[in-house]
């Protein structure tokens, strides 16, 4: 970790909504950034001041394991105070709208909010009545920024770059998010995307993404360098894409016999959670030689750093508005 400080100010965004709109230079910046954390959260006691006396709230209307435990993690280790707000103890229950309880936060005044969210949109229209910097972690189909970025920086670690890798995401892509940020990144970064799914699995616009689309394993993971395994996102399905589990899994559940066409190095990532046996088999995603499904977890701390950092550091609080009549009846008071 250098002892430079960080001029976080060359980041010119107020939120991280998605990767969508950032440059190769904003990404670029975010990515070295987190690599300097990555020692220092491998270290015992690694901890940092840099956002003593920050405030980060993480609001998750959806389920999170990774996501939200690393924002937390990141958090703290960067000295900040975290608050979590878990939906099912809170007024959202209750039938608190989006927008009020995005209010009753922003009123405790806390320097990030970190938003997840079942609708696409949401964290952005969030982002507009809000006075600190949101962080969007995960909306909808729409975007998923810290997941692209860790896997960016998981690829680049091992491969040494991004540009030029052929990469390629299989799966469910018309319900993930993941998919979405990771071909806008790798785009940016001048990788090129692959993706392969069956028909239903794709989204309609996937031929103007900038990508190239395969409707079988093989054909689309010939000589590729990374390989990115999706999740069936059943909880998003209205109807039944497949007939079977064990047939999805033969057409388009990653093997050994399927990972035949891909590079011999190519590496194996999944965001997770998975399903074991469904779009990955055991034995290829425990691979400890050619997996790096652990080391994107360890990075997604990392560069939740990164962006909390970034973010915190350039937030110049605006004083919230008074009133005018009420302006006039504390002055009033004062005389
Ligand atoms: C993903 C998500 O929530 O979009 N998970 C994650 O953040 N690591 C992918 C998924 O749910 O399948």
């Amino acid at each position: 970790m250098s002892d430079m400080p960080f001029d976080s100010s060359v980041f010119p965004q107020r939120h991280l909504l998605g990767i969508e709109g950032l440059s190769p230079v904003d990404i670029s910046l975010l990515l070295d950034r987190a690599d300097e954390y990555v020692g220092l959260n491998r270290s015992v006691g690694g901890k940092l001041d840099t956002l003593s006396g920050r405030t980060v709230m993480n609001l998750f209307f959806e389920a999170s394991t990774r996501t939200r435990t690393s924002f937390e993690l990141a958090g703290k280790r960067l000295g900040a105070d975290v608050i979590n707000m878990s939906v099912s103890t809170s007024s959202i229950k209750k039938g608190e709208t989006l927008i009020d309880t995005a209010m009753t936060l922003n009123a405790m005044h806390p320097d990030v909010l970190v938003v997840r969210h079942a609708s696409s949109g949401a964290v952005k229209l969030l982002s507009e009545k809000v006075n600190c910097a949101v962080i969007n972690a995960g909306d909808g189909r729409h975007e998923h920024p810290t997941q692209a970025l860790l896997d960016a920086l998981t690829i680049r670690r091992r491969k040494g770059h991004l540009d030029g890798l052929q990469v390629a995401i299989c799966g469910d892509i018309l319900h993930s998010r993941v998919a979405r940020s990771n071909i806008h990144l790798l785009n940016i970064m001048g990788a090129r995307v692959r993706l392969i799914a069956p028909k239903p699995l794709l989204p309609a616009e996937a031929e103007r993404l900038g990508v190239e689309v395969f409707y079988d394993m093989e054909a689309g993971l010939r000589d590729c360098d990374i390989v990115m395994m999706l999740r069936l996102q059943m909880e998003r399905m209205e109807s039944n894409f497949f007939p079977t589990m064990r047939e999805y899994f033969h057409f388009f559940g990653l093997d050994y016999a399927k990972l035949q066409a891909a590079k011999p190095d190519a590496l194996i990532m999944h965001p997770g959670p998975m399903n074991r046996g469904v779009e990955i088999a055991s034995d290829v995603a425990d691979d400890i030689g050619r997996s790096a499904i652990r080391e994107q977890v360890e990075m997604g701390v990392a560069v939740r750093m990164a962006c909390l950092e970034v973010l915190s550091l350039n937030l110049v609080h605006e004083e919230p508005s008074v009133p005018e009549e009420v302006q006039d009846e504390l002055e009033g008071d004062e005389a």
